[in-house]
Order: structure tokens, then sequence, then C-alpha cells
């Protein structure tokens, strides 16, 4: 079977082996089958050739960062197995062929890591352009690190570019492996994250008394209160800034839902609400990268298309808020 047939021509397209108990060669090879197909056929608009991606510095080092990466929670949770590979290959396909870098999961997230883990084996990419993140989400200093060595293994990323301490769970202990994580050269950049507003207070703290490089949080055309404190703070000490929920997860495609993108969208080079929603998050000066979750392809291909050409600026920021406000 090997070196003829779709197999064959898969073994030229994607890298084998197979290497975690999740998953059987012969779904793989399914999976892949199909993915192929699928990419043999792909239709015209994925096809089209991306414009250069819009980047932003790391405060903490210069490196330069596509500003539309990528999160990995629900959409990434599936079984490794044929159906959930051949429907998510060409996902992360067109994220690396979009110029697409930041790549963003958790031990939280169910199966992403290890999905994540299989489809970086079978899709190549340059290694230098993906800009992976995970995060330690347990109580303990041991627990921690065997944590963060699981994400490794499964993910089979040797080290981490940024490991972040998520939703601020028993942050100093961590902080501290993760300063000597970052000491030995086990991990690049260290952060924390958080998704909800009652712990800001907690997480200014962090970001006012500690070393963190990274913070994450949640930042979208309605939920703007880290406007006011975060993202000020961020700047003022030198923090990138990733975004998730930058459509509230979802909900503000049913805000919009039968609307019409007025025409004054075409002046900041927006074709979907998907773009709209995005620009508006990316255009913020201190924020580093949006990380959108999707789990097809046609929304990545739009996702990545918000990472090109203008952004708004700060009047037509202000337009935008008050047309959803309005809706
Ligand atoms: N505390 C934390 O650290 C924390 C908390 C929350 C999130 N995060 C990170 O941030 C990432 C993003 O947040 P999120 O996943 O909660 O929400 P989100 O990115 O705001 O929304 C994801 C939803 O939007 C849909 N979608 C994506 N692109 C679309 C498009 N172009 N058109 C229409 N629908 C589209 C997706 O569905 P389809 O699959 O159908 O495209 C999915 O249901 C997460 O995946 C995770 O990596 C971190």
């Amino acid at each position: 079977m090997s070196g003829t047939g779709i197999p064959g021509m898969l073994k030229r397209v994607y890298s084998f082996p197979v290497s975690t108990p999740y998953l059987s060669r012969r779904s793989f090879l399914a999976a892949s089958a199909a993915t192929a197909l699928g990419l043999w056929l792909r239709p015209a608009w994925l096809h089209a050739a991306p414009l250069p991606a819009i980047t932003r510095a790391i405060p903490a080092s210069g490196e330069r960062l596509p500003v539309i990466g990528m999160g990995t929670s629900s959409t990434f949770d599936m079984a490794p197995g044929a159906d959930s590979l051949a429907q998510l290959l060409p996902v992360l396909q067109a994220f690396f062929e979009h110029g697409g870098g930041v790549i963003d999961t958790s031990p939280m997230y169910g199966y992403a890591e290890a999905m994540l883990g299989e489809l970086l084996r079978a899709v190549p990419h340059d290694r230098q352009r993906l800009f992976a993140a995970t995060k330690v989400w347990t109580w303990g200093r041991d627990e921690g690190e065997q944590q963060m060595q699981e994400s490794m293994r499964l993910t089979g990323i040797d080290r981490f570019d940024l490991i972040q301490i998520h939703n601020l769970r028993d942050w100093q202990v961590h902080l501290e492996t993760l300063q000597e994580w970052k000491h030995a050269g086990k991990v690049r950049y260290i952060g924390i994250t958080t998704s909800h507003g009652r712990d800001h207070l907690e997480l200014a703290l962090a970001l006012e008394t500690s070393p963190f490089d990274f913070v994450q949080l949640s930042y979208n055309i309605i939920d703007r209160e880290v406007e006011q404190r975060l993202l000020p703070l961020a700047q003022e000490r030198g923090i990138a800034v990733l975004v998730n929920r930058p459509f509230r997860r979802g909900e503000l495609f049913q805000t919009v839902h039968g609307k019409d993108l007025p025409d004054w969208a075409a002046e900041f080079d927006c074709t979907s609400w998907a773009q709209f929603f995005l620009k508006f998050v990316v255009s913020h000066p201190v924020v580093t990268c949006a990380i959108p979750a999707s789990s097809k392809v046609r929304h990545l291909v739009d996702n990545m298309g918000a990472g090109t050409g203008r952004l708004p600026d700060a009047a037509m920021r202000k337009r935008m808020v008050q047309l959803i406000e309005q809706i």
C-alpha cells in the first residue's frame, strides 16, 4: 500500500508517523485520504494568494507576530480520529498558508492538545513561524511541572514559545516555576490569562508586581472593560496582549444576523462581519494578537483576512461601536 495511490501521495503531502495512542495508522490514513481529496478539490477562494499579514512586536523582545492567531478551545476538542482529522487538517493547513503564527491551547481543553499534536505532525510547517502557546491549569508546583511536561508530550512541542497561567490558578506558585523554566531556556515567554471580569483586580495586581511577558484577556466590540485599566497597564509595563473571545464565543454573529455590513467597512478593507469584529480588536494599539477559534476552513480564511489591509483609526472605531450598540 505504501508508495502508490492516495496513501503514497499522502506520504509526500504529510509527514508520518502516527505517534499518539489515540489514533491508529488506519484511521490516520483514512483521514489523510479524505483531506487530500478535499485539498485537490479546494474551492477558488481557498487558493487566492494571501496578502501580507500585519504584525505587531512583542514589547519584551521586539519579535513580531501576525495579529491574527488561532484558539483551540472547543474547536479542537475532538478525539483524534479519521473524521476529526479530516475536518481539522485543512483548517491548520489554511492557517499556515495564510501566514498564521500564534496557536493557543491548554490542558483545560480536553483533547485539544493531543489533537494539535496530531495535526502538527501531519501538516508541513515552518517551526520558526509557529508561535506555540499553552497554559498551566492546576494547583501545586509538582503538578504544574508535570502538566507542562504532559503538554509537551501531547503536542510534540519540545519548547513552547509561551506558557501562560490559566485563569490565575495558583499563579504565584507557577510563576516561580515558569521563571526557572525561562531561565533554563525551557520556555521563551511567560504569561497569565483570564476571561472573567471578576479576576481583573487580581490580574492587574499580578501585572503590576510580576515580570510577565504576556497577558491574555477577553476583549471584543461589546466587552470593552479592559480598555479602562488592563490595556493601559499592559502598555505601561511592556506586556504583550493576546485577546481571547474576540467573537464573544460566536455570540456576536447572532447579534448581526440578517444585517448587512455597512458600506463604510470597505474603508478599512473589511468584507465580512468576522473581519469587522477582528479588525476592531486588533486596531487597538496595545493588542498584539487576537486568537479567534474556528473548526471550519471557510471561517478560518475569513478570519485571517482581518489581519491584512487597512485597519480602522480611532474615529472609525467609535463609529463601529455606535453601530453595534444601535443593533
Ligand atoms: N481564560 C483563558 O485563557 C481563555 C478563555 C477563553 C478563551 N481562550 C482562548 O481564546 C480562544 C478564542 O475564544 P473562544 O473560542 O472562546 O471564542 P471566539 O473565538 O470568540 O468564538 C469562537 C466561535 O466563533 C465561531 N466562528 C469563528 N470564526 C467565524 C467566522 N468567520 N464566521 C462565523 N463564525 C465564526 C466558531 O465557530 P466555527 O467553529 O463554526 O467557526 C466558534 O463557535 C479559545 O479557543 C482559547 O484558545 C482562553
